[in-house]
């Protein structure tokens, strides 16, 4: 049993799982996008580690961007989503990829899905991670899914609780109080 901080209740997807099935995704994308650049947009910060796992699986040319957003209101009704980061580049015509951590209630994709149409991209797919589909309140399509997972509370590769644990391997469940 590999060492686990103060804090975390337990593995829920080791290491060797992740890579297997980043390799998998990336080898579903390089097939879809042949002959395509897609631009692959990470959401900050959670899924910086799996977009850098997946852009270095692709065998295809790839271009990356990120995005911050800040949720407030978490309601159908009032969810707003605010850019503190916001692309680089314009995306017009583009294949554009967006590159998510944890799909939780869909509410933050599915207005970023709607920012991002607005700009007129050639394509626009999501590829999560994780996936939570007994939180949804906004459907969205989920092109690429990594794991379908319960309603636990995550960290670990790349995500955190409370700005900690981001740098561990695997991904783990959180104790709560
Ligand atoms: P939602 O789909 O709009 O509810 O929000 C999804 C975002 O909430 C994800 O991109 C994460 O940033 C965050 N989130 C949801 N569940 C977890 C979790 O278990 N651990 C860490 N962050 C989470
Ligand atoms: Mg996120």
């Amino acid at each position: 049993m590999p060492f686990l901080p103060e804090g975390i209740e337990s593995i829920l997807i080791t290491e060797e799982a992740i890579r297997q099935r980043v390799n998998e995704l990336a080898k579903q994308i390089s097939l879809d996008y042949q002959g395509s650049k897609p631009l692959l947009v990470g959401l900050l910060k959670g899924s910086f580690i799996f977009l850098a796992d997946l852009t270095r699986a692709l065998d295809i040319d790839s271009e990356i961007d990120f995005m911050t957003v800040s949720s407030y209101g978490n309601s159908m009704e009032n969810n707003e989503v605010r850019i503190l980061k916001d692309l680089g580049e314009p995306i017009q015509g583009r294949d554009v990829l967006i590159v998510e951590d944890i799909i939780d209630t869909g509410l933050t994709l599915r207005r970023i899905l709607e920012l991002l149409a607005a700009r007129h991209p050639r394509s626009l797919k999501v590829c999560t991670l994780l996936n939570k589909p007994s939180r949804r309140k906004a459907e969205v399509v989920v092109d690429y899914n990594g794991f379908d997972i319960d309603d636990v509370f995550v960290a670990g590769y790349g995500i955190d609780f409370a700005q900690k644990y981001r740098n561990l391997p695997q991904l783990v469940v959180v104790k709560r109080a």
